[in-house]
């Protein structure tokens, strides 16, 4: 698949830019296995790179401008931009990604000497919340990284690629998507804790199950207001708790029973219920993750449908396109734990089905699915993928 895909690639570089490319690289998507809004309240983070993402072709150019072209999005056409001085522009469209780690990049003092001809093409498909924007900054961090030699370890990369989404385009995001991305190896997850940047890698032996990941494919959403929105509310119920432990830095380092006892001193409701998420999704996925290591996979399943009843009921991110991905899996035969995964609103769901089991858990759930939602799912059997690297 790699193979036909970078053919193809060498073609429509060669008739883009006139010239052969000198660089190959790939850089994965992800998907969460548990442990969903906890990055940016300081909890952990249980997720994995996946072999679909995004690939690179590049050749140097001897000026400062950089041309870019992605198969996927060809009515842009080929975009340009200088490596030096950049500021967002709408009119560039998806070329600020890139172009924003170029500038933050230049901020901390690693300026590109030159630029370059690029072809992007991703086998992500877009808006499912399987991180493509992620993957493509931390792709352009490599890149560059790889150019000018400026010897930045993977870890350094990815808090780059994060304060590029935050600063320069804009969505508010925690770290999991980037690390996940940057840092994810072939048949592991990663436990992350996200305010100390600790992680391990976690061998995923799933019993004879598989992860599949469904897609809603609904159409548009405004998760990115509505994310800022979840994010705000648990920094304020954080700062009402404060008022009586002024120690605490995070909702991630309360336990449950602590969080059941303060919860009063948050004044709203909603808040209240934004934070119990929080607390209760990170105290979930430690113990999942520690399920899993023990061969327990059917408590980490059971934890899985607990997530997302939280998300559903707590944090109201699922809808009604997810609740039904959901509900139709957990109705399945050999279905060990569902979810959804990443921010919500739409995007897609993860599922542990055992192997013999996932040709009918495709029909059952594309039927059930499009007969209340209208349209049809899609579906991705996940393979486990190393980060993001430089090809041949
Ligand atoms: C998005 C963000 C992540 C994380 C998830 C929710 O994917 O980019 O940082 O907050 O949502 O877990």
């Amino acid at each position: 698949m790699a193979q036909e895909i970078l053919a193809e690639m060498k073609k429509v570089f060669e008739e883009k830019f006139g010239k052969a490319e000198t660089r190959a690289f790939f850089s994965p998507g992800r998907v969460n296995l548990i442990g969903e809004h906890t990055d940016y309240n300081g909890g952990h983070v249980f997720p994995c790179a996946i072999s679909l993402g995004t690939y690179a072709l590049v050749a140097d150019r001897a000026d400062n401008m950089t041309r870019i072209y992605s198969m996927n999005q060809e009515g842009a056409g080929i975009i340009e931009f200088e490596m030096s001085g950049l500021a967002y522009d709408r009119d560039k469209g998806w070329a600020n990604y890139p172009m924003g780690v170029v500038k933050v990049f230049e901020d901390a003092g690693h300026k590109c000497a030159h630029g370059f001809d690029i072809l992007i093409y991703g086998t992500l498909p877009n808006g499912s919340g399987l991180s493509s924007s992620a993957s493509l900054e931390v792709l352009t961090a490599v890149i560059l990284n790889d150019a000018f030699c400026f010897g930045l370890d993977m870890v350094e990369m990815v808090k780059l690629s994060q304060k590029a989404e935050n600063t320069f385009v804009g969505v508010n995001c925690g770290i999991m998507d980037q690390f996940a991305v940057g840092m994810g190896k072939k048949d592991c997850a990663i436990l992350l804790d996200c305010s100390t940047l600790e992680y391990r890698y976690s061998k995923l032996a799933l019993d004879g199950a598989s992860i599949v990941i469904t897609n809603t494919n609904k159409p548009h959403s405004l998760a990115s207001s509505a994310y800022n929105v979840r994010r705000a509310q648990c920094e304020h119920a954080l700062n009402e708790l404060k008022e009586v432990r002024p120690e605490l830095a995070t909702l991630g380092e309360m336990t449950n029973l602590e969080y059941d006892k303060l919860a009063g001193h948050i004044s709203d409701h909603v808040e209240r219920q934004r934070a119990r998420h929080a607390v209760y999704e990170n105290q979930r996925t430690m113990e999942a993750v520690q399920a899993l290591e023990a061969d327990d996979v059917q408590r980490f399943g059971e934890l899985m449908y607990m997530s997302h009843v939280s998300l559903r009921d707590d944090y109201d991110v699922t809808g009604v396109e997810l609740d039904t991905l959901a509900e139709l899996a957990w109705e399945q035969e050999g279905v060990i734990g569902s979810r959804m995964t990443g921010a919500g609103f739409g995007g897609c769901t993860v599922s542990l089905v055992k192997d013999e089991c996932i040709e009918a858990f495709k029909k059952n759930v594309e039927d059930g699915y499009e007969k209340k939602i209208g349209y049809k799912p899609s579906f991705y059997v996940a393979n486990i993928a190393d980060g993001t690297h430089k090809l041949n």
